[in-house]
Protein backbone atom coordinates (compact mmCIF):
# COMPACT_ATOMS: atom_id res chain seq x y z
CA UNK A 1 0.00 0.00 0.00
CA UNK A 2 1.20 3.40 -0.79
CA UNK A 3 0.69 6.47 1.34
CA UNK A 4 2.12 9.85 0.38
CA UNK A 5 4.13 10.77 2.85
CA UNK A 6 4.96 14.49 2.97
CA UNK A 7 7.16 15.23 6.13
CA UNK A 8 7.80 19.00 8.01
CA UNK A 9 11.71 19.41 9.08
CA UNK A 10 11.14 19.58 12.88
CA UNK A 11 13.52 22.82 13.45
CA UNK A 12 12.74 26.34 11.07
CA UNK A 13 16.82 26.20 11.05
CA UNK A 14 16.69 23.16 8.17
CA UNK A 15 15.40 26.00 5.89
CA UNK A 16 15.77 28.86 4.57
CA UNK A 17 12.87 31.38 5.47
CA UNK A 18 10.76 31.78 2.18
CA UNK A 19 11.28 28.04 1.59
CA UNK A 20 8.45 25.75 1.44
CA UNK A 21 8.18 23.58 4.67
CA UNK A 22 7.04 20.59 3.10
CA UNK A 23 9.96 17.97 2.38
CA UNK A 24 9.02 15.12 -0.63
CA UNK A 25 9.69 11.68 0.95
CA UNK A 26 9.75 8.18 -0.26
CA UNK A 27 6.14 6.92 -0.05
CA UNK A 28 5.63 3.26 -0.07
CA UNK A 29 7.48 0.43 2.42
CA UNK A 30 8.59 -1.37 -0.44
CA UNK A 31 9.75 1.62 -2.29
CA UNK A 32 11.88 2.82 0.41
CA UNK A 33 14.22 -0.70 0.16
CA UNK A 34 14.39 -0.63 -3.70
CA UNK A 35 15.42 3.18 -3.62
CA UNK A 36 18.23 2.06 -0.68
CA UNK A 37 18.84 -0.80 -2.93
CA UNK A 38 19.56 1.37 -5.96
CA UNK A 39 22.07 3.13 -4.18
CA UNK A 40 23.82 -0.41 -2.84
CA UNK A 41 23.85 -2.22 -5.71
CA UNK A 42 25.96 -0.02 -8.70
CA UNK A 43 29.25 -0.85 -10.86
CA UNK A 44 31.13 -2.36 -7.38
CA UNK A 45 28.85 -5.90 -7.66
CA UNK A 46 29.71 -6.18 -10.73
CA UNK A 47 33.62 -5.90 -11.52
CA UNK A 48 34.43 -5.53 -7.85
CA UNK A 49 32.67 -7.43 -5.76
CA UNK A 50 33.13 -11.09 -8.39
CA UNK A 51 36.46 -10.38 -8.96
CA UNK A 52 38.21 -9.46 -5.56
CA UNK A 53 36.08 -13.18 -4.15
CA UNK A 54 37.71 -14.89 -7.29
CA UNK A 55 41.12 -13.14 -6.35
CA UNK A 56 41.29 -13.63 -2.89
CA UNK A 57 40.00 -16.82 -1.33
CA UNK A 58 36.91 -17.54 -2.55
CA UNK A 59 34.43 -18.45 -0.25
CA UNK A 60 36.80 -17.80 2.51
CA UNK A 61 36.83 -13.88 1.48
CA UNK A 62 33.50 -14.22 1.28
CA UNK A 63 32.61 -15.05 4.56
CA UNK A 64 35.62 -12.44 5.78
CA UNK A 65 33.48 -9.80 3.60
CA UNK A 66 30.14 -10.53 5.57
CA UNK A 67 31.61 -10.17 8.72
CA UNK A 68 33.39 -6.89 7.87
CA UNK A 69 29.17 -5.71 6.76
CA UNK A 70 27.55 -6.79 9.81
CA UNK A 71 30.45 -5.45 12.34
CA UNK A 72 31.19 -1.89 10.37
CA UNK A 73 28.53 -1.14 6.57
CA UNK A 74 25.58 -2.02 8.20
CA UNK A 75 25.89 -0.45 11.98
CA UNK A 76 27.21 3.09 9.89
CA UNK A 77 23.88 2.39 7.49
CA UNK A 78 21.56 1.76 10.52
CA UNK A 79 23.33 5.06 12.02
CA UNK A 80 22.93 7.21 9.31
CA UNK A 81 19.63 6.02 8.04
CA UNK A 82 18.60 6.90 11.77
CA UNK A 83 20.25 10.27 12.25
CA UNK A 84 18.85 11.53 8.86
CA UNK A 85 15.01 10.24 9.50
CA UNK A 86 15.46 12.09 13.09
CA UNK A 87 16.84 15.44 11.38
CA UNK A 88 15.02 14.96 8.28
CA UNK A 89 17.17 17.09 6.66
CA UNK A 90 19.95 16.90 4.22
CA UNK A 91 23.84 15.63 5.63
CA UNK A 92 25.25 18.76 6.64
CA UNK A 93 21.90 19.98 8.34
CA UNK A 94 21.55 16.43 10.14
CA UNK A 95 24.35 16.60 12.34
CA UNK A 96 24.65 20.56 13.03
CA UNK A 97 21.10 19.87 14.52
CA UNK A 98 21.41 17.07 16.34
CA UNK A 99 25.02 17.84 17.85
CA UNK A 100 24.02 18.16 21.35
CA UNK A 101 26.24 21.12 22.01
CA UNK A 102 26.29 23.76 18.95
CA UNK A 103 29.68 24.59 19.49
CA UNK A 104 30.52 20.80 18.51
CA UNK A 105 31.71 21.04 14.89
CA UNK A 106 29.51 17.94 13.83
CA UNK A 107 28.51 19.38 10.62
CA UNK A 108 32.19 19.11 9.42
CA UNK A 109 31.06 15.11 8.85
CA UNK A 110 28.56 16.19 6.88
CA UNK A 111 30.49 18.56 5.20
CA UNK A 112 32.72 15.38 3.99
CA UNK A 113 30.26 13.26 2.91
CA UNK A 114 29.49 15.94 0.80
CA UNK A 115 32.63 16.73 -1.13
CA UNK A 116 32.94 12.26 -0.92
CA UNK A 117 29.41 11.84 -3.15
CA UNK A 118 30.72 14.47 -5.03
CA UNK A 119 34.27 13.21 -6.39
CA UNK A 120 32.71 9.97 -5.94
CA UNK A 121 29.98 10.63 -9.16
CA UNK A 122 32.99 12.91 -10.58
CA UNK A 123 35.14 9.64 -11.53
CA UNK A 124 32.00 7.44 -11.39
CA UNK A 125 29.87 9.22 -13.78
CA UNK A 126 32.87 8.77 -16.18
CA UNK A 127 32.40 4.84 -15.86
CA UNK A 128 28.70 4.71 -16.32
CA UNK A 129 29.85 6.76 -19.51
CA UNK A 130 31.55 4.03 -20.70
CA UNK A 131 28.77 1.68 -19.77
CA UNK A 132 26.11 3.35 -21.29
CA UNK A 133 28.20 3.89 -24.52
CA UNK A 134 28.55 0.24 -24.75
CA UNK A 135 24.84 -0.32 -24.99
CA UNK A 136 25.17 1.02 -28.06
CA UNK A 137 28.54 -1.15 -29.13
CA UNK A 138 26.46 -4.03 -28.60
CA UNK A 139 23.46 -3.43 -30.45
CA UNK A 140 25.75 -2.09 -33.41
CA UNK A 141 27.51 -5.48 -32.94
CA UNK A 142 31.19 -2.65 -32.94
CA UNK A 143 32.31 -4.54 -30.09
CA UNK A 144 31.62 -8.20 -30.51
CA UNK A 145 34.60 -10.32 -31.22
CA UNK A 146 36.25 -12.94 -30.36
CA UNK A 147 39.37 -11.58 -29.96
CA UNK A 148 40.39 -9.96 -26.88
CA UNK A 149 42.70 -7.82 -28.92
CA UNK A 150 40.35 -6.84 -30.79
CA UNK A 151 37.81 -6.04 -27.59
CA UNK A 152 40.41 -4.40 -25.87
CA UNK A 153 41.45 -1.77 -29.14
CA UNK A 154 37.79 -0.93 -28.79
CA UNK A 155 37.54 -0.24 -25.11
CA UNK A 156 40.66 1.61 -25.35
CA UNK A 157 39.67 4.03 -28.53
CA UNK A 158 36.94 5.07 -26.32
CA UNK A 159 38.68 5.65 -23.40
CA UNK A 160 41.42 7.81 -24.85
CA UNK A 161 38.94 9.68 -27.00
CA UNK A 162 38.29 13.23 -25.13
CA UNK A 163 35.45 14.06 -26.83
CA UNK A 164 33.54 10.04 -26.94
CA UNK A 165 34.82 10.21 -23.21
CA UNK A 166 33.02 13.71 -21.95
CA UNK A 167 30.00 13.48 -24.30
CA UNK A 168 29.20 10.15 -22.16
CA UNK A 169 29.89 11.29 -19.21
CA UNK A 170 27.42 14.44 -20.24
CA UNK A 171 24.53 11.70 -21.49
CA UNK A 172 25.04 10.49 -17.72
CA UNK A 173 24.81 13.57 -15.73
CA UNK A 174 21.77 14.80 -18.33
CA UNK A 175 19.85 11.46 -17.49
CA UNK A 176 20.59 11.52 -13.30
CA UNK A 177 19.91 15.56 -13.28
CA UNK A 178 16.49 14.27 -14.94
CA UNK A 179 15.70 11.60 -12.78
CA UNK A 180 16.63 13.93 -9.39
CA UNK A 181 14.52 17.05 -10.51
CA UNK A 182 11.35 14.87 -10.82
CA UNK A 183 12.07 14.49 -6.92
CA UNK A 184 12.27 11.75 -4.15
CA UNK A 185 8.75 9.99 -4.61
CA UNK A 186 8.22 10.61 -8.48
CA UNK A 187 12.03 10.18 -9.53
CA UNK A 188 14.04 8.46 -7.41
CA UNK A 189 11.36 6.00 -5.96
CA UNK A 190 9.26 5.45 -8.30
CA UNK A 191 12.49 4.57 -11.70
CA UNK A 192 14.27 2.84 -8.76
CA UNK A 193 11.34 0.90 -7.94
CA UNK A 194 10.45 -0.24 -11.32
CA UNK A 195 14.40 -0.97 -12.38
CA UNK A 196 15.24 -3.18 -9.56
CA UNK A 197 13.23 -5.70 -9.77
CA UNK A 198 14.17 -5.81 -13.73
CA UNK A 199 17.79 -5.80 -12.93
CA UNK A 200 17.32 -8.90 -11.23
CA UNK A 201 15.05 -10.44 -14.04
CA UNK A 202 18.00 -9.79 -16.60
CA UNK A 203 20.75 -10.94 -14.03
CA UNK A 204 19.22 -14.19 -13.63
CA UNK A 205 18.40 -14.73 -17.85
CA UNK A 206 22.45 -14.39 -18.08
CA UNK A 207 23.13 -16.48 -14.90
CA UNK A 208 21.09 -19.15 -15.88
CA UNK A 209 22.75 -18.70 -19.37
CA UNK A 210 26.17 -18.64 -18.19
CA UNK A 211 26.04 -21.56 -15.73
CA UNK A 212 24.60 -24.11 -18.41
CA UNK A 213 27.44 -23.36 -20.65
CA UNK A 214 29.87 -26.62 -21.01
CA UNK A 215 33.17 -26.13 -18.27
CA UNK A 216 30.98 -23.84 -16.34
CA UNK A 217 31.60 -25.43 -13.28
CA UNK A 218 35.60 -24.39 -13.68
CA UNK A 219 34.36 -20.72 -12.95
CA UNK A 220 31.73 -21.57 -10.22
CA UNK A 221 34.54 -22.94 -8.46
CA UNK A 222 37.06 -20.11 -9.19
CA UNK A 223 34.70 -18.25 -7.04
CA UNK A 224 33.58 -20.36 -4.19
CA UNK A 225 36.47 -22.37 -3.79
CA UNK A 226 37.51 -21.66 -0.14
CA UNK A 227 41.41 -20.89 0.43
CA UNK A 228 42.18 -19.93 3.98
CA UNK A 229 45.45 -19.20 3.34
CA UNK A 230 44.61 -16.17 1.09
CA UNK A 231 43.22 -14.49 3.87
CA UNK A 232 45.83 -12.18 5.25
CA UNK A 233 45.08 -8.93 7.25
CA UNK A 234 45.95 -7.22 4.28
CA UNK A 235 42.97 -8.97 2.49
CA UNK A 236 41.08 -7.93 5.25
CA UNK A 237 41.19 -4.60 5.15
CA UNK A 238 40.18 -4.75 0.99
CA UNK A 239 36.85 -5.83 2.32
CA UNK A 240 36.48 -3.93 5.00
CA UNK A 241 36.97 -1.30 2.23
CA UNK A 242 35.21 -3.03 -0.22
CA UNK A 243 32.15 -3.46 2.56
CA UNK A 244 31.93 0.37 2.78
CA UNK A 245 31.57 1.23 -0.71
CA UNK A 246 29.21 -1.28 -1.72
CA UNK A 247 26.70 -0.42 1.19
CA UNK A 248 27.28 3.26 -0.06
CA UNK A 249 27.79 4.46 4.00
CA UNK A 250 30.06 6.92 5.25
CA UNK A 251 29.19 9.28 3.07
CA UNK A 252 25.90 10.86 2.91
CA UNK A 253 24.20 9.38 1.06
CA UNK A 254 22.40 7.12 3.72
CA UNK A 255 21.74 10.42 5.46
CA UNK A 256 20.20 12.10 3.08
CA UNK A 257 17.80 8.72 1.87
CA UNK A 258 17.34 8.45 5.91
CA UNK A 259 15.38 11.72 5.79
CA UNK A 260 13.00 10.28 3.43
CA UNK A 261 12.27 7.46 4.92
CA UNK A 262 9.10 7.06 6.46
CA UNK A 263 8.35 7.13 10.32
CA UNK A 264 6.89 4.05 10.45
CA UNK A 265 9.96 2.14 8.50
CA UNK A 266 11.93 -0.58 10.51
CA UNK A 267 15.47 0.47 9.94
CA UNK A 268 17.58 -2.12 11.44
CA UNK A 269 14.68 -4.92 9.52
CA UNK A 270 15.66 -1.95 6.67
CA UNK A 271 19.22 -2.39 6.29
CA UNK A 272 19.30 -5.90 6.67
CA UNK A 273 17.43 -6.85 4.24
CA UNK A 274 19.29 -4.47 1.73
CA UNK A 275 22.47 -5.95 2.89
CA UNK A 276 21.74 -9.39 1.86
CA UNK A 277 19.97 -8.33 -1.33
CA UNK A 278 22.65 -6.04 -2.13
CA UNK A 279 25.40 -9.36 -1.38
CA UNK A 280 22.65 -11.34 -3.41
CA UNK A 281 23.13 -9.13 -6.77
CA UNK A 282 27.08 -9.53 -5.67
CA UNK A 283 26.90 -13.48 -6.20
CA UNK A 284 24.80 -13.87 -8.73
CA UNK A 285 26.79 -11.39 -10.81
CA UNK A 286 29.96 -13.14 -10.15
CA UNK A 287 27.89 -16.74 -11.43
CA UNK A 288 26.45 -14.83 -14.42
CA UNK A 289 30.18 -13.98 -14.75
CA UNK A 290 32.43 -16.20 -14.34
CA UNK A 291 31.31 -19.77 -15.52
CA UNK A 292 31.28 -18.19 -18.63
CA UNK A 293 34.69 -16.99 -18.59
CA UNK A 294 35.62 -20.17 -17.96
CA UNK A 295 33.91 -22.35 -20.34
CA UNK A 296 35.78 -19.91 -23.52
CA UNK A 297 39.16 -20.12 -21.50
CA UNK A 298 39.64 -16.49 -20.74
CA UNK A 299 41.47 -15.26 -17.83
CA UNK A 300 39.54 -14.01 -14.97
CA UNK A 301 41.02 -10.43 -14.96
CA UNK A 302 39.97 -7.89 -12.71
CA UNK A 303 38.56 -4.43 -13.02
CA UNK A 304 37.48 -2.65 -16.35
CA UNK A 305 39.37 -4.93 -18.17
CA UNK A 306 36.93 -8.13 -16.77
CA UNK A 307 33.93 -5.74 -17.57
CA UNK A 308 34.72 -4.06 -21.13
CA UNK A 309 37.53 -6.16 -22.68
CA UNK A 310 36.89 -9.80 -21.23
CA UNK A 311 33.42 -10.21 -21.09
CA UNK A 312 32.28 -9.06 -24.77
CA UNK A 313 34.71 -11.21 -25.77
CA UNK A 314 32.97 -14.28 -23.93
CA UNK A 315 29.45 -13.30 -24.95
CA UNK A 316 30.71 -13.31 -28.45
CA UNK A 317 32.13 -16.38 -27.46
CA UNK A 318 28.27 -18.32 -27.07
CA UNK A 319 25.16 -18.51 -28.96
CA UNK A 320 22.53 -15.07 -29.03
CA UNK A 321 25.84 -13.79 -27.56
CA UNK A 322 25.07 -10.34 -29.16
CA UNK A 323 21.41 -10.35 -27.23
CA UNK A 324 23.19 -11.37 -23.81
CA UNK A 325 25.96 -8.70 -24.47
CA UNK A 326 23.07 -6.26 -24.28
CA UNK A 327 21.35 -7.15 -21.57
CA UNK A 328 24.45 -7.40 -19.35
CA UNK A 329 25.08 -3.73 -20.35
CA UNK A 330 21.67 -2.69 -19.73
CA UNK A 331 21.93 -4.43 -16.41
CA UNK A 332 25.42 -2.52 -15.10
CA UNK A 333 23.49 0.94 -16.62
CA UNK A 334 20.31 0.25 -14.39
CA UNK A 335 22.76 -1.09 -11.54
CA UNK A 336 25.13 2.34 -12.08
CA UNK A 337 21.48 5.12 -12.00
CA UNK A 338 20.81 3.82 -8.51
CA UNK A 339 24.07 4.32 -7.21
CA UNK A 340 24.58 7.97 -9.20
CA UNK A 341 21.10 8.95 -7.58
CA UNK A 342 22.09 8.36 -4.17
CA UNK A 343 25.00 10.15 -4.72
CA UNK A 344 23.35 13.17 -6.70
CA UNK A 345 20.97 13.41 -3.97
CA UNK A 346 23.24 15.03 -1.46
CA UNK A 347 24.45 17.92 -2.92
CA UNK A 348 21.56 18.82 -4.12
CA UNK A 349 19.46 18.47 -1.18
CA UNK A 350 22.21 20.51 0.57
CA UNK A 351 21.79 23.63 -2.02
CA UNK A 352 18.04 23.37 -2.08
CA UNK A 353 17.69 23.27 1.51
CA UNK A 354 20.53 25.92 2.80
CA UNK A 355 20.65 28.21 -0.42
CA UNK A 356 17.94 30.06 -2.05
CA UNK A 357 18.17 27.40 -5.03
CA UNK A 358 14.91 25.34 -5.37
CA UNK A 359 14.98 21.37 -6.37
CA UNK A 360 15.95 22.49 -10.24
CA UNK A 361 18.54 25.18 -9.49
CA UNK A 362 20.17 22.76 -7.26
CA UNK A 363 20.63 20.05 -9.74
CA UNK A 364 21.80 22.32 -12.22
CA UNK A 365 24.40 23.74 -10.12
CA UNK A 366 25.34 20.32 -8.96
CA UNK A 367 25.37 19.13 -12.75
CA UNK A 368 27.44 22.07 -14.44
CA UNK A 369 30.06 21.78 -11.07
CA UNK A 370 30.29 17.88 -11.83
CA UNK A 371 30.53 18.59 -15.48
CA UNK A 372 34.10 21.05 -14.91
CA UNK A 373 35.10 18.41 -12.11
CA UNK A 374 34.59 15.46 -13.23
CA UNK A 375 36.10 16.56 -17.10
CA UNK A 376 39.08 16.16 -15.43
CA UNK A 377 38.79 12.65 -14.30
CA UNK A 378 36.97 11.89 -17.91
CA UNK A 379 39.76 13.22 -19.57
CA UNK A 380 42.38 11.29 -17.52
CA UNK A 381 43.33 9.13 -20.04
CA UNK A 382 43.94 11.37 -22.77
CA UNK A 383 44.39 14.99 -22.55
CA UNK A 384 45.20 14.53 -18.95
CA UNK A 385 46.95 11.21 -18.68
CA UNK A 386 50.22 13.03 -17.94
CA UNK A 387 48.79 15.39 -15.41
CA UNK A 388 49.56 13.72 -12.29
CA UNK A 389 48.55 15.12 -8.51
CA UNK A 390 50.39 13.01 -5.87
CA UNK A 391 51.45 10.82 -8.60
CA UNK A 392 48.21 9.88 -9.43
CA UNK A 393 45.73 10.83 -12.29
CA UNK A 394 42.72 13.14 -11.29
CA UNK A 395 40.48 9.66 -12.04
CA UNK A 396 42.83 7.59 -9.70
CA UNK A 397 42.58 10.56 -7.30
CA UNK A 398 39.32 11.24 -6.62
CA UNK A 399 38.78 7.53 -5.88
CA UNK A 400 41.51 7.44 -3.54
CA UNK A 401 40.62 10.76 -1.25
CA UNK A 402 36.95 9.55 -1.53
CA UNK A 403 37.15 5.51 -0.81
CA UNK A 404 40.40 5.54 1.31
CA UNK A 405 40.15 8.53 2.52
CA UNK A 406 37.01 10.62 3.58
CA UNK A 407 34.29 7.48 3.56
CA UNK A 408 36.19 5.61 6.27
CA UNK A 409 36.80 8.89 8.13
CA UNK A 410 32.58 9.75 7.95
CA UNK A 411 31.98 6.00 8.97
CA UNK A 412 34.71 6.33 11.98
CA UNK A 413 32.76 9.46 13.29
CA UNK A 414 29.30 8.72 12.35
CA UNK A 415 30.04 5.24 14.67
CA UNK A 416 31.82 7.65 17.41
CA UNK A 417 28.74 10.22 17.23
CA UNK A 418 25.96 7.20 17.44
CA UNK A 419 27.41 5.48 20.02
CA UNK A 420 29.58 8.21 21.81
CA UNK A 421 27.30 11.40 21.86
CA UNK A 422 23.54 10.31 21.15
CA UNK A 423 23.93 7.24 23.54
CA UNK A 424 21.15 4.21 23.70
CA UNK A 425 18.36 6.11 25.18
CA UNK A 426 17.66 8.16 22.00
CA UNK A 427 18.82 5.33 19.86
CA UNK A 428 16.26 2.91 21.28
CA UNK A 429 14.05 5.33 21.15
CA UNK A 430 14.61 5.93 17.12
CA UNK A 431 15.01 2.09 16.42
CA UNK A 432 12.06 0.89 17.99
CA UNK A 433 9.86 4.13 16.29
CA UNK A 434 8.64 5.32 19.32
CA UNK A 435 8.35 2.01 21.13
CA UNK A 436 6.53 0.12 18.77
CA UNK A 437 8.76 -2.02 17.41
CA UNK A 438 10.07 -5.12 19.80
CA UNK A 439 13.54 -5.13 18.71
CA UNK A 440 15.57 -3.90 21.86
CA UNK A 441 17.48 -7.36 21.16
CA UNK A 442 18.65 -6.33 18.23
CA UNK A 443 19.24 -2.25 19.41
CA UNK A 444 21.49 -3.85 21.84
CA UNK A 445 23.65 -5.33 20.03
CA UNK A 446 24.04 -2.66 17.25
CA UNK A 447 24.77 -0.13 20.61
CA UNK A 448 27.49 -2.35 21.53
CA UNK A 449 28.96 -2.94 18.08
CA UNK A 450 28.81 1.01 17.08
CA UNK A 451 30.52 2.04 20.12
CA UNK A 452 33.28 -0.44 20.24
CA UNK A 453 33.93 -2.92 17.48
CA UNK A 454 32.56 -0.42 14.24
CA UNK A 455 35.51 2.71 15.80
CA UNK A 456 38.15 0.03 15.68
CA UNK A 457 37.53 -1.42 12.72
CA UNK A 458 37.45 1.91 10.71
CA UNK A 459 40.33 2.94 12.05
CA UNK A 460 42.55 0.28 10.93
CA UNK A 461 41.38 0.76 7.76
CA UNK A 462 42.30 4.32 7.71
CA UNK A 463 45.53 3.64 9.20
CA UNK A 464 46.00 0.92 6.21
CA UNK A 465 44.47 3.25 3.61
CA UNK A 466 47.11 5.98 4.36
CA UNK A 467 50.10 3.30 4.20
CA UNK A 468 50.46 4.22 8.17
CA UNK A 469 50.02 0.83 8.74
CA UNK A 470 51.39 -1.52 6.41
CA UNK A 471 50.43 -5.61 6.25
N1 LIG B 1 27.42 1.16 -3.76
C1 LIG B 1 27.78 1.56 -5.08
C2 LIG B 1 28.42 0.38 -5.82
O1 LIG B 1 28.60 -0.67 -5.23
O2 LIG B 1 28.75 0.54 -6.98
C3 LIG B 1 28.72 2.73 -5.14
C4 LIG B 1 28.39 3.86 -4.22
C5 LIG B 1 27.16 4.50 -4.29
C6 LIG B 1 29.31 4.24 -3.27
C7 LIG B 1 26.85 5.51 -3.41
C8 LIG B 1 29.02 5.24 -2.38
C9 LIG B 1 27.79 5.87 -2.46
F1 LIG B 1 27.53 6.80 -1.60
Amino acid sequence: MSIITKTKPPSSETKDPGKPLVRDSFTSKLGVIFATLGSAVGLGNIWKFPSMTGANGGAAFIIIYLLCTLLVSVPVMITELMLGRTARANAITTYRNLSPKKSQPWWLVGVSGVVAAFLILAFYTVVAGWVFAYIGKAITGNVLSTNPEVTSQVFSRLVTSPWESLIWQWIVLIWISFVIILGVSKGIEGLTKRLMPALFVILLIVCVRSLTLPGAMEGVRFLFKPDFSRITPGVILMAMGLAFFKLSVGMGTMTAYGSYYRDDQDIPGSALRVMLADLSVSILAGLAIFPAVFAFGFKPDAGPSLLFITIPAVFASMPFGQFFLILFCILASIAATGAMLSLFEVPVSFLAERTKLNRTGATIVTFLALAAVGATAALSNSILADVKVAGKTFFDLYDFISSNLLMPIGGFFLAIFAGWVWKFPKIQEQLSNHGVLKNRGIIRIYYFIVRYVAPALILLVMLNGLGIVNW
